[in-house]
């Protein structure tokens, strides 16, 4: 631990997450699932936000020129949110020796066949096609997550539903890290791990707000395979357009609607979830909508309401955005990546003296260069 003069604050609390950059087009749903949330979590935490480059390999591994686009695409959509490089840590994981190193010993911890009932993989398998020919590193995986997270020993993960697997597998190798190397004995609570002297704390998911956004259809989640995204890059116009396409059945302004429709759903995300005046606000349409009192309220109304209240939040995510994509983008993307991954390493290498000692296995150390 890196000793601080006694005045100062004590250290923030740590968290990681992620993202695999197998994929480009951040939407609405990638914002209120976990992006908002991170976003947040900047101002009180010490945060780590990982890109799982070498977990892209695992599907990709044929495609490294993507996977690097990707990469770097990845780091320009967290810079154009308002992610801060200065606050926060970006971690680069195929340039931190000690998750790939702790993988490997954390594999021992793991029961082979309890890898693979993991849930989030099967549906993975399913989903992606993988069938049968999916490689040995696949399911391998999510051990590396594992690593991922323990690397940076955190006490929350800030996730989406469908990785609540992982977060649970990581807490198991954790909880048996502990008791089998640290002396943590069997009934001692997860939370109080570290003060029984374990190695790592045991880290708890946290699921954001807005679990899964509906997309413009109405029926499905919003994805971008699916073509009912609203995307963060879109202009002001395109998002009015795709809202104007939402259907909803009713015929006039005074027809009472159904308030769990995908129009009012927006306005409870969108408009309620923006401010105290915007959950008023989102509280008062509702009730007109549901009521079709004084006249009641207007789909066209409503969907003009919320086309201010999306540009107004992504405006300033589209300026970034397209300052990045311009001539001196890639080096600042290239800055960026260079200074997380010095400040990672020294985190990440702390962890893995730290976990080796534990298991007997130190025998010298190793310098990271710190730049
Ligand atoms: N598997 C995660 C996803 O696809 C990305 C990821 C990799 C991650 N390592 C992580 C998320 C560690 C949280 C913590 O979304």
């Amino acid at each position: 631990m890196p000793t601080s003069p006694s005045t100062s604050k004590p250290p923030r609390a740590r968290i990681l997450t992620g993202d695999t950059p197998t994929h480009t087009g951040l939407h609405l749903g990638h914002y209120v699932g976990s992006l908002e949330n991170r976003l947040k979590l900047q101002d009180e935490y010490d945060c780590y936000f990982l890109i799982a480059n070498v977990h892209a390999f695992t599907t990709l591994a044929d495609r490294p020129a993507d996977i690097r686009a990707n990469t770097i695409g990845i780091v320009k959509d967290w810079l154009a949110v308002g992610l801060d490089p200065d606050r926060s840590t970006f971690v680069l994981q195929s340039e931190i020796p000690a998750i790939a190193e702790l993988t490997f010993l954390f594999a021992m911890l793991i029961p082979f066949n309890k890898v693979m009932r993991n849930p989030t993989l099967k549906t993975e398998i399913e989903t992606k096609g993988l069938g049968e020919t999916y490689p040995f590193g696949f399911p391998m995986y999510a051990v590396g997550q594992c690593a991922d997270i323990l690397t940076f020993r955190p006490e929350l993960v800030p996730v989406g539903q469908d990785q609540e697997a992982h977060i649970e597998m990581c807490r198991d190798v954790a909880l048996k890290f502990n008791q089998m190397y640290s002396g943590v004995g069997n009934r001692v609570e997860p939370r109080d791990h570290v003060k029984a002297g374990g190695v790592f704390p045991i880290p708890r998911a946290k699921i954001g707000r807005v679990a899964r956004l509906v997309g413009l259809d109405g029926t499905n989640k919003m994805s971008k395979s699916l073509g009912n995204a609203i995307f963060l890059y879109d202009d002001a116009k395109t998002v009015q357009k795709k809202l104007n396409k939402i259907t909803t059945g009713r015929q006039s302004p005074t027809e009472p609607g159904e308030i769990t429709n995908t129009l009012m759903q927006y306005v409870d995300v969108f408009i309620g979830g923006a401010s105290v005046a915007g959950e008023a606000r989102a509280a008062e349409i509702k009730r007109l909508y549901a009521t079709g009192e004084g006249g009641g309220i207007g789909d066209g109304h409503i969907k003009a309401e919320l086309g201010e209240a999306i540009n107004a939040l992504i405006e300033p995510m589209r300026v970034r955005r397209a300052k990045l994509d311009g001539p001196e983008g890639d080096a600042i993307v290239n800055d960026v990546i260079r200074r997380g991954i010095a400040r990672a390493n020294i985190v990440a290498e702390e962890t893995l003296h730290l976990a080796k000692k534990a298991m007997g296995l130190d025998f010298g150390g190793r310098l990271v260069t710190q730049v």
